[in-house]
């Protein structure tokens, strides 16, 4: 290995100590050389001593380095400021002070980079949230975005794990697209035209011949109309990207951009799907406590007391399974005033699935067999005439986490559901395709990642739970 490469850059040409990082740290041995490099927490003490919180983010503990003020020329050591980037050499000896039980006793340090203090924004003390939403670049320094994105991160790999395991194959549908999978009108337009001096055709509308992809497209809102496809050859995938909609919702649970897990599967009937699901989000919950229990404890103690007993009880309870129609008979019989009003038809609102979680069953809830009306166009249709198989699962503190559905698998009956709704079938001919050859029953559903997330660490808004929110009149950084 080249010296310096690979980050593990010696402060002492002498001796050959390489970087461990803080994690392994404080699992070592005491008696041992050790170099740490991050950023200081805080650093305190006297004129004799002092002591310095270094955290380098590979967990939510620091290390304590203590420096004995005699031995290091004092210009140095006022370089230390809360922020400040060093790297610290010494031996690791048991640790006299409460909380941790080794710590370094300095011989060298070197400083990287100062953060002067009077303009570092983050000092010791407690941040509101909000406040950490305007220097949202360098909130990741901060305890609770360390763990929000460690825990974040355990879990993205934990989807993996999990589908990898099932022998599902992983998917990667198209970011641009010209359909609108939910036929709801919330795309983002992408376009290379010039928008000073647009083409027009004979008739004057938009001539998207001359954009660059010869028609209209947009950012997807969703890749299951891809993973369809997928699934009707592969048996059973999933995806597991960044999807898009410009809905003008300032709520502290929609984004603009956010990821989706959508799995699709062949020869699976709603009730298959329903069990997938909650198989994955318990699994996905016992990897977080088993994995990111550090994390958890502190978002626990800061933030939501019953964080770990309410992730614990979910991993251990069944979740309500009952129709569409049945959950608004118990709204409608509530007595319960709501800012919207239950009839049979509306559009739940995030109130209404609170409700039925949190006060009338105190667990999970799966909802199934929803008006059409209210439903995207690909739902298999019951033989009712008036719903369709769709199913949403309802969590507590957040409502709707994921959104499927059986699909129709009869050509027939998607195309008049198509031409019902004044969709236009030319556009979505490469879908129907699935339905005209070798078609299969099949379903699938998406999981909202923030929204497993907000679950996951308790944070109750979900420009918390993603490094870099997306939401109206907010594109920053
Ligand atoms: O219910 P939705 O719209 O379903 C679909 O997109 C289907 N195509 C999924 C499928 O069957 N393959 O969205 C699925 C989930 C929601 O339940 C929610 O968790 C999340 O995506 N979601 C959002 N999360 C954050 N911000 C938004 N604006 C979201 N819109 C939906
Ligand atoms: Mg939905």
């Amino acid at each position: 290995m080249p010296e310096g490469g690979l980050g593990r850059t010696k402060i002492n040409i002498m001796e050959k100590v390489i970087r461990t990082k803080v994690k392994d740290l404080l699992k070592t041995q005491p008696g041992v050389q050790v170099l740490a490099k991050g950023w200081v927490r805080t650093k305190r003490g006297n004129k004799n001593v002092n002591f310095i919180a270094l955290n380098d983010g590979s967990t939510i503990n620091n290390i304590q380095i203590v420096v004995d003020v005699a031995a290091f020329d004092a210009e140095l050591l006022k370089k230390i400021t809360t922020g400040a980037c060093i790297a610290a050499r010494g031996q690791l000896v048991p640790s006299m002070g409460s909380g941790q039980a080794v710590e370094i006793q300095a011989s060298e340090i070197e400083v990287y980079g100062e953060a002067d203090p009077q303009v570092y924004p983050l000092q010791k003390k407690g941040h509101s949230l909000e406040y950490l939403r305007e220097i949202a670049h360098l909130r990741p320094r901060t305890n609770t975005f360390g763990a929000v994105l460690r825990i974040r991160h355990a879990m993205a790999f934990a989807i993996h794990n999990y589908f990898n395991n099932k022998g599902f194959v992983y998917l990667h549908t198209p970011l641009i697209t010209a359909s609108d999978c939910e036929g709801a009108g919330q795309m983002f337009q992408v376009t290379t035209l010039d928008l000073d001096k647009l083409p027009r055709t004979a008739e004057g509308a938009i001539d998207y011949a001359e954009d660059f992809f010869g028609k209209r497209t947009s950012l997807t809102v969703s890749g299951q109309l891809e993973g369809e496809l997928g699934a009707m050859a592969l048996g059973e995938i999933y995806t597991f990207g960044p999807t898009f909609r410009a809905e003008n919702s300032n709520t502290p649970r929609h984004l603009a951009e956010f990821w989706m897990i959508e799995p699709e599967m062949a020869f699976y009937d709603v009730h298959d799907n329903m069990d997938l699901a909650e198989d994955f989000i318990k699994y996905l919950v016992s990897y977080a406590l088993e994995h990111c229990a550090d994390d958890l404890k502190f978002l626990n103690d800061m933030y939501d007391k019953e964080l770990i007993s309410r992730l614990e009880s979910v991993v251990k309870t069944d979740f309500v399974r009952l129709t569409y129609t049945e959950g608004i008979k118990i709204l409608e019989e509530s007595g319960e005033k709501f800012e919207f009003p239950v009839y049979w038809g509306v559009d739940l609102q995030s109130e209404h699935e609170r409700y039925l979680v949190e006060k009338h069953f105190g667990r999970p809830v799966i909802l199934t067999d929803y008006p059409k009306d209210i439903k995207a166009f690909y739902m298999k249709q019951n033989e009712d005439g008036k719903t369709v198989r769709g199913m949403d699962v309802l969590f507590p503190k957040i409502g709707e986490i994921i959104g499927g559905s059986e699909r129709e698998s009869s050509l027939e009956k998607l195309n008049a559901r198509i031409d019902e709704l004044g969709m236009g079938r030319e556009s979505l001919e490469w879908y129907l395709d699935t339905r005209r050859f070798g078609s299969a029953p099949h379903s699938g559903f998406g999981l909202g990642f923030e929204r497993l997330l907000l679950f996951v660490t308790g944070m109750a808004n979900i420009r918390d739970v993603i490094p870099f929110p997306r939401t109206p009149k907010n594109a920053e950084y």
